[in-house]
């Protein structure tokens, strides 16, 4: 049954389990943070970058790939007591911190950040228009917010998500096209810089892609009944054996970069 948009229950990561696998089955290929990384820097310099935020932070497994990028300071905000214990305390040394919040309403003090990054989860915030103004506040004047995300169009490209209709409807209808995240973004008054889709090494084959969709770290297969997950990871291994097991695995995302006025 598909459920009407009013009556999608925002996705609570500590009422689940996903934080236990998410790290293992998320991991982020040797190539991934640089691709991401080196886009966002043609825009927000390496050298003016001093102090990041991390919305959404989860497990962390962008904290320390920001941090060494930009030889700057890091702070993850995050609202899930399950999926901050699960960063890995060597991630959390010199210059990297998890403060437990919300993007509704975040922690910290106005003109204070060099850039906000959000990974994977604009979709899980309760108020969005309300978290681009805290972003808005708390940016200092001619930096900038970087948003790694899929939209409409990228996740319809996404072969394996086929295999799980209703998960994929569950993302489409929390999800945007990209022009209208576009219009949502700039009504709370940052203005539009940049969009790009960026093809990354999601995994270096299509068994070890297999292998980490089967342990269900996904909010999107979280949400349909089981037997639906197990059908669908069925017609996912016989696409795999038609593509091949050991062929990289590649998505495409969208990267989206918003800047804050100088004044
Ligand atoms: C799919 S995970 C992505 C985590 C991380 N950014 C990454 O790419 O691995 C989504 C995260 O957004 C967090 N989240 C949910 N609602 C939020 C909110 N209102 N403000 C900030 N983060 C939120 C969740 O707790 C979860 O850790």
């Amino acid at each position: 049954m598909k459920l009407k948009k009013q009556e999608i229950k925002p996705f609570d990561y500590d009422e689940v389990d996903i934080h236990v696998n998410y790290r293992k089955s998320r991991v982020l290929s040797e190539t991934t943070p640089r691709l991401w990384l080196s886009a966002i820097s043609k825009f927000a310099a390496v050298e003016s970058t001093e102090l990041i935020v991390d919305l959404g932070s989860g497990t962390g497994r962008f904290l320390e790939p920001l941090r060494s990028w930009f030889d700057a300071s890091v702070i993850g905000i995050e609202p899930s007591a399950n999926m901050s214990s699960e960063a890995v305390k060597e991630d959390l040394i010199d210059d990297v911190q998890i403060v437990r919040g919300r993007a509704e309403n975040i922690p910290l003090v106005e003109n204070s950040i060099d850039l906000v990054f959000i990974s994977m989860a604009i979709h899980h915030f309760r108020d969005r228009p309300q978290a681009y103004r805290e972003i808005r506040r708390i940016l200092n004047a001619g930096k900038f917010l970087a948003i790694r995300t899929p939209t409409h169009e990228t996740l319809n490209n996404l072969e394996w998500f086929k295999c799980f209709p209703s998960g994929l409807q569950v993302d489409i209808d929390r999800m945007l096209p990209k022009d209208d995240l576009i219009k949502e973004v700039c009504n709370s008054g940052l203005e539009f810089v940049h969009h790009t889709t960026i093809k990354q090494l999601t995994a270096n084959t299509y068994r070890e892609f297999f292998n980490n969709l089967s342990l269900r770290a996904v909010s999107a297969l979280k949400q349909i009944p089981d037997e639906e997950f197990e059908s669908g990871l069925k017609q996912f291994q016989r696409y795999c054996e038609k593509i091949g097991w050991e062929t990289p695995f590649y998505e495409s995302f969208d990267l989206f970069i918003f800047g804050k006025r100088e004044q």
